[in-house]
């Protein structure tokens, strides 16, 4: 598959993208990033992307050394060399910012320059299986980092914690793991947020369980307002999603994917439920309209 990058503003075929063994990025996983696609060969929410990356950034004491313009620009340059070896119209694009190449130290004045990296290849949207007949999770044993620890605020290249939730559910046979906080609390999935439905009421886990901001969660609390669907934050234990009528991820490359089972628990009648299909389809119209 074709995959373009462009490193500090140069762009290159994959095999000749080069990042110093030095960087901080790769050393100490200092950095943060953002994933997002387009629709019909458009940006999508890159405003929002932006803002949370320079939020994200902020939070470890670092700075994007460039425009929202220039960033913007860099993308859509990579996209088009992207275009040129696919017939794929839609693009995954991955962006990140990392300390830069310095001497061996965590001092921060060791790196003058950030690292501005972005990955363009051509989106290949989860399987419509996946849409018709929803997947199964994994409740996880590895909890997600403290919010004093790497707040989950902060969309941070250093994805251990993440990568470890996964392979547990990759073990149990699971499309996805959800991870608890160090309270119990039910926090998200490891690549993905969480919401669940109750009494025609969309919940999903505040911002204080330490979680991720997710674009498509913040996306979905709009949509719902807008169609008539109640959407709020609440703090969410194992017997609230076990206990469910319906739940479902989100993600800004997974859109809203149904939950129909966890574990050995099914959720609901084991169908995607008709709350989640709704809140799906006006997504859907969302995207196509905002990228028009
Ligand atoms: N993941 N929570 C975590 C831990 C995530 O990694 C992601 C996104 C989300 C959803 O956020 P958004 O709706 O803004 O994409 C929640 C991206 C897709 C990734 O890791 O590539």
């Amino acid at each position: 598959m074709a995959v373009y990058v462009n490193v500090n503003g140069r762009v290159c075929g994959e095999r000749e993208a080069q990042v110093s063994p030095l960087d901080h990025g790769f050393l100490y996983g200092e950095g943060v990033y953002e994933t997002l696609r387009t629709y019909n060969g458009r940006l999508f929410l890159f405003d929002r992307h932006v803002k949370r990356l320079r939020k994200s950034a902020e939070m470890i004491a670092l700075a994007l050394p460039v425009t929202d313009d220039e960033l913007g620009a860099r993308i859509r340059q990579t996209i088009a060399a992207c275009a040129q070896g696919t017939t794929n119209q839609e693009f995954y694009v991955r962006v990140l910012l990392t300390r830069g190449v310095g001497d061996l130290s965590y001092d921060p004045a060791a790196c003058r320059n950030p690292s501005v990296i972005v990955i363009v290849r051509p989106f290949v949207a989860p399987p419509k299986e996946v849409y018709d007949r929803g997947v199964s999770v994994a409740l996880v044993s590895v909890i997600r980092n403290h919010p004093d620890s790497v707040n989950p605020l902060i969309k941070s290249n250093n994805l251990l914690n993440n990568a470890l939730a996964m392979q547990e559910a990759l073990r149990r046979g699971a499309y996805e793991g959800i991870m608890r906080n160090h309270k119990g609390e039910l926090c998200e999935c490891t690549q993905s947020n969480l919401f669940i439905v109750k009494n025609q009421t969309v919940l999903s886990p505040p911002l204080t369980s330490g979680i991720l901001a997710g674009i498509t969660r913040e996306l979905v609390f709009e949509i719902g307002n807008q169609i008539g669907v109640r959407v709020q934050e609440e703090v969410l234990m194992d017997r609230n999603l076990y206990d469910a009528d319906e739940a479902f991820l989100t993600s800004s490359t997974r859109e809203l994917i149904p939950i129909v089972r966890v574990d050995e628990h099914g959720i609901g009648n084991g169908l995607p439920g008709s709350i989640t299909r709704r809140l799906l389809a006006a997504f859907r119209d969302k995207a196509s309209t905002l990228t028009n």
